[in-house]
């Protein structure tokens, strides 16, 4: 007969990530009463514009959207800060990730680790191989960039991916250090996909973005979407922007035309102008991360790393408690954080990592934390 211990081993496995309705199914717990620590959206919710907006342009799906997306694009770039020309839309960054691997398969990848696994898989499928350049713990996770430099020019790869800021670790390469890495990889011939879901999270006198160096680099693209910072994963929008102009129109050409529907067309502009919200979020999210970031750091039992993005990665120091002891610590009470022992790198069970949500609900949870780890 199973105990309670074997049935939550067993579902383990199902609660990485945001599958509430499996949690709803073990713990018992309706899902409209979990706060969702491990999902990395913004807790303001959707841009109230586009929620005032939308209804009104539901005649939008009664025809096909503008194949060129201009006002779109032009909207994005404005927001972004680069040329409209310098922009492909997708159905969400996850489409814009496989099209910029498809198109010129790569035969060899380096990915710097642990990150998000969609780029390996991708990479797989179009049958090259990947190797792992491994942040390491020892450093903060920060990147020693000229090492990794090395590594470059050892490896040669035909591309080389980077998660900036990083999920799950949070950290940054700032732009001085990226456009060591592009020079880098211009002179080996490597291509450089910057996946920047979480960069508007990062503190704005940081300049994490890399969007500055597309004026003088052609060698990569920066990718994002509209699933965190503007709370619309259901949407399926996402950007590339990039200034190897010759590239896009390669893809433009290959891939299949609308992949992004006419409602997300015009949710995209009206979320992309919406100045007061993109200002609360920034706002919210910087002085929740310096409060939380401020008292993890004085907790003896656990050591956290500066955080860059909108959630926070943590390490347990207390002898005996693992990252699913404080998930299941957590969940009971309805708060749920991501155990990160499925990332490769980080398999000893000592690290979580959960977002930033609004301010009252963040102090239960790190009372709630308290109760286990100090
Ligand atoms: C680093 C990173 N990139 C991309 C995605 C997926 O983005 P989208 O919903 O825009 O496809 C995620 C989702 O968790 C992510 O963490």
């Amino acid at each position: 007969m199973n105990t309670e211990k074997d049935k939550l081993l067993e579902a383990k496995e199902h609660f990485h990530g945001s599958d509430l309705e499996k949690i709803e199914k073990y713990f018992g717990i309706p899902k409209e009463r979990i706060t969702a620590f491990g999902a990395n959206v913004n807790p303001l919710g959707i841009s109230p514009r586009m929620r005032r907006g939308l209804a009104s342009h539901i005649d939008a799906v009664s025809s096909y959207p503008d194949p060129e997306y201009t006002e779109l694009r032009g909207h994005i770039a404005a927001y972004a800060g680069c040329r409209p020309e310098e922009i492909l839309v997708g159905n969400g960054c996850t489409e814009l990730i496989s099209l910029f691997i498809q198109i010129h398969p790569p035969g060899k990848a380096l990915i710097i680790s642990p990150t998000y696994s969609e780029y390996e898989r991708e990479i797989r499928l179009c049958g090259g191989t990947v190797r792992y350049y491994a942040l390491q713990e020892a450093l903060d996770f920060q990147l020693d960039t000229e090492d990794f430099c090395r590594e470059l020019s050892a490896q040669k790869p035909d591309i080389c991916v980077i998660c900036n800021p990083n999920n799950p670790t949070s950290t940054a390469v700032l732009p001085g250090e990226m456009r060591r890495i592009l020079d880098c990889c211009r002179e080996l011939g490597t291509f450089v996909m910057i996946d920047e879901t979480y960069a508007e999270f990062a503190p704005e006198n940081t300049g994490v973005t890399a969007v500055g160096l597309l004026k003088e680099y052609k060698n990569f693209v920066i990718l994002r979407g509209v699933s965190k910072f503007f709370a619309a994963p259901g949407l399926r929008l996402g950007y590339a922007m990039t200034s190897d102009l010759d590239l896009l129109a390669e893809i433009r050409e290959r891939k299949n035309p609308w992949t992004l529907n006419s409602l997300a067309d015009v949710a995209g502009s009206l979320m992309f102008t919406d100045r007061e919200y993109i200002e609360q979020t920034r706002e919210l999210i910087s002085s929740e991360r310096e409060r939380i970031f401020r008292e993890l750091s004085s907790w003896k039992n656990v050591k956290v790393y500066r955080p860059w993005a909108n959630f926070i990665l943590v390490r347990i120091l207390k002898e005996g408690v693992t990252a699913y002891d404080v998930f299941l610590h957590a969940i009971r009470q309805g708060l749920m954080l991501r155990d990160c022992s499925t990332f490769p790198g980080l398999e000893d069970e000592t690290f979580f990592r959960f977002c930033f949500m609004m301010p009252e609900k963040n102090t239960e949870l790190l009372e709630c934390l308290k109760e286990l780890l100090e």
